[in-house]
């Protein structure tokens, strides 16, 4: 590929002590700004997933849109978004979920998957798993399968990607 080989983990912001003490925080933002980063993040999931059939990529609010997008238009898939409650239009089903500092509604518009349409869920990073497991519900509740889970970031510590493995699903992360 064009852009060969990339260390993510160094481009990748370290903040100790956010959003609360004791927390070293991963911070995407420098990935996103970087247009080589950006596209290696493409490459590498449209690698990883080179001999995994989708029709979709879905992108979980808000930092997963940016993934979803860069994944999603390599790969020649649109883009769907899963969204927190309150902020898609017409019919839609919700989901509520905890997260590390406290919990939250996710929501799907009822019409962004076709049953048995194969969808490939992209997140930025993955902690605890409780956002990635309410996104595949979500998902398969409109009759949907998850083709797959890809996270740029796997806090492996907090044993969500293993949970979503233990579950059956096949998980790509690209810096753990
Ligand atoms: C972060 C991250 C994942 C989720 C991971 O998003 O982008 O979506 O938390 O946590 P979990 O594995 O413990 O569920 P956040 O809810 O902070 O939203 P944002 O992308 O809008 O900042
Ligand atoms: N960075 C970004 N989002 C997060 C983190 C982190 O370290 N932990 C849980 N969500």
């Amino acid at each position: 590929s064009v852009v060969a080989k990339l260390n993510l983990d160094r481009i990748i912001g370290k903040h100790q002590d956010f959003p609360k003490p004791g927390i070293l925080f991963r911070d995407i933002n420098p990935v996103f700004r970087n247009p080589d980063a950006l596209k290696f993040i493409a490459s590498e999931f449209s690698r990883k997933f080179s001999k995994t059939r989708y029709d979709a990529t879905a992108g979980i609010e808000s930092r997963g849109f940016v993934v979803a997008t860069a994944v999603g238009m390599k790969a020649g898939k649109g883009v769907i978004m899963i969204r927190k409650v309150g902020k898609l239009p017409g019919p839609t089903i919700k989901k509520s979920y905890d997260i590390e500092y406290g919990n939250a509604t996710m929501e799907l518009q009822t019409d962004a998957v076709k049953k048995g349409q194969r969808v490939l869920i992209v997140d930025d990073l993955i902690a605890t798993g409780g956002t990635a497991v309410a996104a595949a519900q979500l998902v398969e509740e409109l009759g949907g399968k998850v083709a797959g889970f890809g996270f740029v970031i796997e806090l492996a510590g907090l044993k969500g990607a293993d949970r979503l493995r233990q579950m059956g699903y096949r998980v790509e992360s690209l810096v753990v």
